[in-house]
């Protein structure tokens, strides 16, 4: 893929070595977001970031990706605070505001509409979540964090066993994630849900097409017994037209230290996009499991941080000249972590 300029919609647009170089792009962010080196590659440029539904990470690892190369941030956050409440179209948005920015990050909560925005934009177009269709974002911070976490383990991606958790039905990281690995080889996918959550058949019949062996159980202890990774992810509530169908599905997926122990290798990572649902009637990943060195929650919105800077740089050219444009850095923080911090 030509990235220089491109809208980033879909996992769909990229081939394995397109992931290769931003993945490897991606490593070298790392003195920049660990603030041990300062660049200003993207200096005067402005990034808009428009987050038309609820975004914690996202929305602040893109703005803080464009901070740490030079770049400022203009926001608008929720529905209610932008002029598509009062019936001005995505389009007319999208003209509008491509004028005021050099790129765009934007969320919406129905399916398709961030590449509707995208057409009538002048400017890139990056998919920060379109309803439950996908988040490309997610999936590739979420498949670097995959690749370092197999590397200290002496494995590549490739033949990776994975479990995937919970909505798998609203779930856009997991569709998402699932396109991503349709690139590997020899991947054994687990998909465990209750019947009503399941992966979308077509992105199962994606797996199948490309060699990989999928499994589809509702039974989630035997579900870890042989698998390298454990995804787990939230019941999309906001999906739901009656709550109370969602709240049906709350907590059926808990994993815990005790039934970690018992069930999984103990070298097997735990993932989740974020936000865990920590309420006692969920406790989808029980908070007992923080203080175990394969939670890699927290090492995956780090590494979002190096793989949005690695977005921007290459969609707008810059990547060549990242390190041309480092200047001194003043100031120090005592309380950043280093790398060796890590939980
Ligand atoms: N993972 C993720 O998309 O988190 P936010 O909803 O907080 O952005």
């Amino acid at each position: 893929m030509d990235f220089p300029g491109a809208h980033i919609l879909s996992i769909e647009q990229f081939q394995r070595e397109d992931i290769e170089r931003m993945f490897r792009t991606a490593d070298r962010m790392e003195p920049y977001a660990q603030r041990t080196r300062l660049t200003r590659v993207l200096e005067g440029a402005i990034l808009g970031n428009m987050f038309f539904e609820a975004s914690t990470r996202t929305r602040i690892s893109f703005g803080s990706a464009f901070n740490l190369l030079g770049g400022e941030v203009r926001e608008s956050v929720g529905m209610d605070s932008s002029s598509l409440i009062k019936g001005e179209s995505l389009e007319d948005t999208a003209r509008v505001l491509s004028g005021f920015s050099d790129v765009i990050c934007m969320r919406h909560p129905e399916s398709g509409s961030v590449a509707r925005f995208a057409s009538a934009s002048r400017v890139p177009v990056l998919n920060g979540g379109d309803g439950s269709n996908e988040h490309p974002s997610q999936a590739l911070l979420d498949l670097y964090t995959i690749e370092k976490e197999l590397q200290a383990r002496g494995r590549k991606i490739d033949g990776l066993r994975v479990a995937m958790i919970g909505d798998l039905k609203y779930g856009r990281t997991v569709h998402s994630l699932c396109k991503l690995l349709s690139l590997y080889k020899g991947i054994q996918v687990v998909l465990v849900s209750p019947t009503e959550l399941l992966m979308p058949e077509e992105i199962i019949a994606l797996l199948r097409e490309a060699g990989h062996r999928v499994t589809i159980t509702e039974k989630l202890e035997e579900s870890l017994a042989q698998v390298d990774i454990v995804y787990s992810t939230r019941i999309q509530e906001e999906r739901f037209t009656d709550r109370a169908v969602a709240d049906s599905y709350r907590g059926r997926f808990r994993l815990n230290q005790a039934i970690y122990t018992k069930h999984c290798d103990p070298n097997t990572v735990i993932m989740h996009p974020l936000p865990r649902d920590s309420r006692a009637e969920a406790n989808e990943l029980d908070r007992d499991l923080d203080e175990n060195p394969n939670l890699a929650i927290f090492r995956q919105t780090d590494n979002g941080l190096l793989v949005r800077m690695a977005l921007f740089a290459l969609i707008l050219d810059v990547a060549h000249l990242v390190e041309k444009h480092e200047q001194a850095i003043h100031w120090h923080n005592p309380r950043l972590l280093t790398p060796t911090d890590e939980q």
